[in-house]
């Protein structure tokens, strides 16, 4: 099937806990979008904009988009907030791809942003919990970190070596995040620290856990048929797909799989036309090491319970068969919510036009991205190829 919109610009700044407001965040992603355009792109170009963000801490919840129009020197174009908590990046992107399909705009905007880490840590937990199911798991006092603790507990005890494949996520992940310039940690992780870490929510200890971060993240989306203006090498999106799930995990029929992630990848695959031995590489939605284990077997690329030995067997890693994560993922490059979906997106088109640096995988033409918001209440796959 064809393409249905490219990348032509993306910026990213440094994520980890940053001297540096929400405003100017968002400013130096967009400027770095704009600039990365390779044969140049007037501002007026842009027909719309998204602006992906949570409004963590209260950080200008209403009317936040109008923030990304006066950072970004667009003030007059329409902008709009996505919000789908942690899966708000990718749902911006998916938003943009289809505001230029429809012919409304040729060049989207598409920012991702938030500013987490200076506020006090009782207002953080509320604000993480705020994403999370408010009637039933919140009241009995269930952390993100606690409900996916419960979904590994089940998955270590229905597949035993799943505990060593944890412990391998977090180390893989840091070793990818030691790579990357911009990610929170920098730092790699043996096997025998992650085991010895404090632990979080049992089997979840301190390396299993994502960080609190601040950061943003910038696209620039343009229509497939205007893509080559800006650039010889555009990154075409060719698949899209979103799907939900009940909010809270006990209404699901299982706690190990994520209906929101299986609904969207098989619409992603089905509307790009092609098959998952295509895919070079993932980006993957490791809030907690175990999610990279459930997205794995949810995005079809392990049966259910494989995903254990496929990591363990080191199929994942940068030189593997199918490499996961090669920017640190969630895990060591940070999660500032609303910016997360658009990173991946930016790992993507750094790949996959030869220009990721150090963590440069080899041969890499296809990848997919994968947003999960909560504990797999809704969640976005994008599939995209270089041209
Ligand atoms: N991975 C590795 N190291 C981490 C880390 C993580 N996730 N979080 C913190 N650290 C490190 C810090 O760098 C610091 O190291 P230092 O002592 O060498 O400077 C040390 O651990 C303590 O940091 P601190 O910020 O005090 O940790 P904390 O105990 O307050 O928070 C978590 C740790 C795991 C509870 C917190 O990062 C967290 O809540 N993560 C999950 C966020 C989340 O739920 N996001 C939404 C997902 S759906």
């Amino acid at each position: 099937m064809g393409h249905r919109a490219a990348i032509v610009g993306a910026g990213h700044t440094r994520f980890g806990a940053l001297d540096v407001g929400p405003r100017a965040l968002v400013r130096e992603a967009v400027d770095e979008a704009f600039r990365s355009v390779d044969l140049g792109v007037d501002r007026a170009a842009v027909g719309e904009g998204f602006l992906a963000t949570l409004g963590f801490g209260g950080w200008q919840i209403g009317n936040a988009s109008a923030v990304l129009a006066e950072e970004a020197g667009l003030a007059g174009v329409p902008t709009t907030r996505v919000e789908n908590a942690c899966a708000s990046g990718g749902t911006a992107l998916r938003t943009a791809v289809r505001a230029v399909e429809s012919g409304g705009a040729d060049l989207v905007l598409v920012a991702g942003l938030e500013k987490m880490t200076d506020v006090p840590s009782a207002r953080r937990r509320y604000w993480l919990g705020v994403s999370g199911d408010t009637e039933w798991e919140r009241s009995a006092g269930l952390t993100f970190a606690g409900v996916y603790g419960l979904i590994a507990s089940r998955y270590v005890a229905d597949h035993p070596e799943g505990r060593d494949a944890l412990e391998e996520v977090a180390v893989k992940n840091h070793e990818n995040g030691a790579l990357n310039p911009k990610a929170q940690f920098q730092k790699r992780v043996t096997r025998e620290a992650v085991r010895a870490a404090p632990r979080v929510a049992d089997p979840l200890g301190l390396y299993d856990c994502c960080p609190v971060s601040d950061g943003a993240a910038a696209l620039l989306i343009a229509s497939a048929d205007t893509a080559r203006r800006y650039t010889d090498t555009p990154v075409f999106v060719d698949g899209l797909g979103a799907g939900s799930d009940f909010l809270a995990v006990q209404e699901r029929a299982d706690l190990t799989r994520f209906g929101a992630t299986r609904w969207a990848a098989d619409e992603a695959f089905h509307s790009a036309g092609v098959d998952r031995s295509e895919i070079s590489f993932l980006e993957v939605h490791d809030c907690f090491t175990i999610a990279e284990l459930l997205a794995l077997e949810d995005l079809g690329f392990a049966a259910d319970g494989g995903a254990a030995r496929m990591t363990l067997d080191g199929e994942t890693r940068r030189d593997g068969r199918l490499p996961v994560n090669p920017d640190g993922g969630l895990k060591a490059k940070g999660h500032p919510i609303g910016a997360t979906g658009v990173s991946q997106a930016y790992e993507v088109f750094l790949q996959l036009r030869g220009a990721a640096g150090a963590r440069q995988l080899s041969g890499a033409s296809r990848a997919l991205s994968h947003n999960v918001g909560g504990a797999g209440a809704t969640a976005t796959v994008t599939i995209y190829s270089v041209g």
